[in-house]
This record gives C-alpha cells, structure tokens and sequence, in this order.
C-alpha cells in the first residue's frame, strides 16, 4: 500500500488543471445501462473507483472502452470512455462489488426499468454512518417495482416495466435523486420527484438522459417532473469539474499561502464554499478559465460552518475546511448535519497539534499557532484529502498512510500539488 510523505511549510503557485467530476461520472457512468447504444463520456478522471464500476458494469454485459489520447492532450486530461450495453446479461450486482463502492447500488434503477429485474447487494456499513438505501427503495416502489429484501439482497421486479408516480423524498438524498431519475426515464407515464437534490451533479446526468432522449424538467430545482419514454438513445456528453476537487485545492491554497489559478471549473459549483473561504482572508477571484485562490500569509480569520444539501456548504468538503480552521486565529464551530460520524478525521489532525472538541454534530476547532508533522492514517476519501491539507502547513515531515482512499477521488493529487511548489511525494508499499 502506498503512502505520501509531505513536508510543510512551502507557499503554492502556479496553476493546477481540476478533473471530471466523480460523483457525476459514476451516475453517468451507470445511466448507460438504461440504453442498447453507445453513451461516450469525455472527462472523465481517472479514478481507482471509475475503474471500479467499469468493473461492475462489465459484469451486467456493458462493453467499456478507453479512448487512447491525442496528440496534444495533457496526461492530466480526463478520459474518454465509452459504454455500450447492447446486450445486459446480468441483472446481479453481487455483493463483493456493491461493497466496495456504495454508488454501485445505484445500478438497481436502470436494470429495473430497462430489464424488469434486478437483484443488487445491500451496501452494507460504511465508515461515515449508517447511510442506508430505504430512500432509493422507496423511491423505486413509488414507480412499481416490487422489492424484497433476500439474503443482503434488494430484488427488485417489475415484469411489465415500471409506471410513473409521485415521489416525496422525507430529506435530500442525492443517490435517491439519481435513483429516481434513472428510473422515472423508462416509466409509462408521469413521475413527479419532489423534495429533490440539486447538486450540479443531478444536473449533469438529467443533462445527459435528455441528450440519450428523456424528457426531464426541474433538474436542478426541488422539483423535477419526468415524462417516460418507452427507449433511449446513446450520447456524447462532457463530464462537469469536481467542484469538490476545486473547493479541495482551493482550501490547500488557503492553508499554505501562495497564489494559484484552478484551471477548468466554475465558482457557481461551489459558490457557498468560496464564499466562507472569503471570511477567512482568502482572496478568491474569476479566471477566464477558472478561479483565482491567493492567501499572502496574513491571519486565517475562524469562521462557522454548518453542512447542508446543495447549494448550502458541501459535507464532502468540511474536513478539508477543519483542517484549514486549525490553523485559524480564534475558534471556529462546525456542525455536520448530512452524515453522522463524519468526524473521523478529528483523531488524526490531532495527531498533527490540532485542538478539536466534538460535541454530537459540532466540531469546535480552536486554532493553533503550529502544527508539527507525525504519521497519520487516512480513513475514507475526504478525511484523507484534509490530512494532506494540514500536512502542507505542517512543521516537518507527515506520511499519509493508507491513501488508496485518496486514489478513490483525487486524480493525481501528489503531482498536482507537487507542480506548485508542495513538498509531497508516493511511497510505494507500507513500511
Ligand atoms: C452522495 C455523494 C457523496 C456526498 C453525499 C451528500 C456520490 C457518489 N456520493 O452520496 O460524496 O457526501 O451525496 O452530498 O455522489 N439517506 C437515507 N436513506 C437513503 C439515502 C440517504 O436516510 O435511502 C440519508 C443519508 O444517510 C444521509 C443523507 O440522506 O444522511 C444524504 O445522503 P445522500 O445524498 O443520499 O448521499 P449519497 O448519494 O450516498
């Protein structure tokens, strides 16, 4: 297993290119299924899970292809990839894979609508609380299926093919918006999905099932009304920036001082995000291409931050937000309200000096003068990302153990960083 080693304390400049998103990639990745043509995804990053779920949908009979590069296109371009499930041979996502990656479960939704059945494991636990699918079930019966839960299985049955219906989700759920959308496209009949997420990401797979031949309105707001049709066609479609990449780097910014443009995305995905990053002397501005994120050194001013659905504060992005408040003169209050548990990086930034007191769903942050460098462990994606994070403004060497977790969703971070000016290199294999 690899590890990374950092040595804090060098100011970032330069420019770092923001990949694909993943948690539009994986939906789109997944809406394939619902079609026998080809769907061709551009920018697509090049992820330990996006090979994951090529896996997955292999398994079911969908052909996945790579595109080789061009010549001119940078090794950090994304990829392009292209899925043709003429022919589903399998309607099983088996429990081996379902676990290794929870979005997986989304593959419940097209198989149903377009094949009438599906058998595909139950998630299972997962390090940042319970997460269960009741919601995506639900969702999925409102338009007929019938489900039954069989040995960790959810089988899901609609012989003669779902109809539309209202469905009211009791809290946002991004996964069960997804669900719900994939399966409403194939419905007889109207579905009207209220209480939506509005993720950008719940945009761009609407946007992709509309270019595969849906009849979807509302994506993006709390209402998304769905016309079925009875097929779908393939598509080209460009995956949308990572804003949770962009918020990642631009935290990293934050953290170490410096000067850096974020190179292909867009201040509107993570507007909230940027707008606290503000509060805390972080100058943030437009790029052509991007955004601009400079910190000359000055006091990082503490601020609260409390994690809401879209367009509120990202909960993929508050650890790298405490680990940025360590540092903050004063004190700062985090609350997480989408995912319980969601505060195990806590332990490990406090390896590094940070003083952090959980309460429930707060974190109250007091800032530090210095943190020093010690080994750590990274514990799932986003917890991992925000050691890195600490680890730049850290007082020596760090080693991030474990980061197959950041493999999960950050293309390249050690380069990227590392052409900034960071101090941070791989380490094959655990010591
Ligand atoms: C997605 C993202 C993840 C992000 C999260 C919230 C992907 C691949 N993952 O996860 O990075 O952190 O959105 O923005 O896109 N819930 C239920 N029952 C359900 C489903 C969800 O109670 O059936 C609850 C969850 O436990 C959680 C909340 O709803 O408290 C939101 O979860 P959800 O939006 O569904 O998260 P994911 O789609 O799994």
């Amino acid at each position: 297993m690899d590890r990374i080693r950092i040595v804090g304390g060098q100011t970032l400049s330069g420019s770092i290119p923001i990949s694909g998103a993943k948690n539009a990639a994986l939906p789109l990745m997944i809406a394939s299924l619902l079609t026998p043509e080809t769907v061709i995804l551009e920018n697509v990053p090049r992820l330990s899970d996006v090979r994951l779920l090529m896996r997955i949908l292999g398994n079911h009979g969908v052909d996945a292809s790579i595109d080789g590069k061009r010549a001119g296109q940078s090794e950090i371009t994304g990829d392009t990839i292209r899925l043709s499930a003429a022919g589903i041979v399998d309607t099983t996502a088996p429990y081996e894979l379902v676990s290794k990656m929870r979005a997986s479960f989304w593959v419940i939704a097209p198989l149903v609508a377009r094949m009438g059945q599906a058998r595909v494991s139950l998630p299972g636990g997962c390090a940042i609380g319970t997460r269960p699918v009741d919601l995506l079930i639900m969702a999925l019966e409102k338009l007929g299926a019938v489900i039954d839960i069989d040995a960790g299985y959810a089988v899901a049955s609609a012989p003669n093919g779902l109809r539309g219906g209202e469905i009211v989700f009791p809290k946002v759920t991004v996964g069960g918006t997804h669900t719900a959308l994939m399966a409403a496209v194939l419905a007889r009949g109207t579905t009207v999905i209220e209480n939506a997420a509005r993720e950008p990401e719940v945009v761009d797979l609407a946007d992709c099932l509309v270019k595969m031949g849906a009849r979807i309105e509302g994506a993006g707001s709390e209402r998304i009304i769905v016309e079925g049709v009875t097929s779908l066609g393939g598509a080209r479609h460009r995956v949308l920036p990572d804003r949770i990449e962009t918020g990642t780097y631009a935290m990293a910014v934050a953290m170490a001082g410096g000067d850096v443009t974020l190179d292909g995305t867009r201040a509107g995905l993570l507007q909230a995000a940027l707008d606290v990053l503000a509060k805390t002397g972080t100058q943030i501005t437009d790029t052509p291409d991007g955004i601009r994120v400079r910190r000359d050194g000055g006091r990082i001013v503490p601020v609260d931050v409390t994690t809401e659905p879209f367009p509120g504060f990202p909960t993929d992005l508050q650890a790298q937000f405490m680990a940025l408040m360590t540092r903050a003169q004063g004190t700062s209050r985090i609350r997480e309200t989408i995912f319980e548990n969601r505060f195990m990086h806590v332990q490990e930034l406090a390896r590094l000096g940070a003083r952090i007191r959980l309460d429930g769903d707060l974190a109250v942050v007091e800032g530090v003068p210095a943190l020093k460098g010690a080994p750590v462990m990274a514990t799932d994606l986003r917890a991992s990302v925000s050691l890195v994070i600490a680890a730049l403004a850290a007082e020596g060497e760090t080693v991030v153990h474990r980061v197959y977790h950041l493999d999960r969703g950050f293309e390249q971070l050690e380069r990227k960083l590392g052409a900034c000016g960071a101090m941070i290199e791989r380490l094959s294999g655990e010591k």
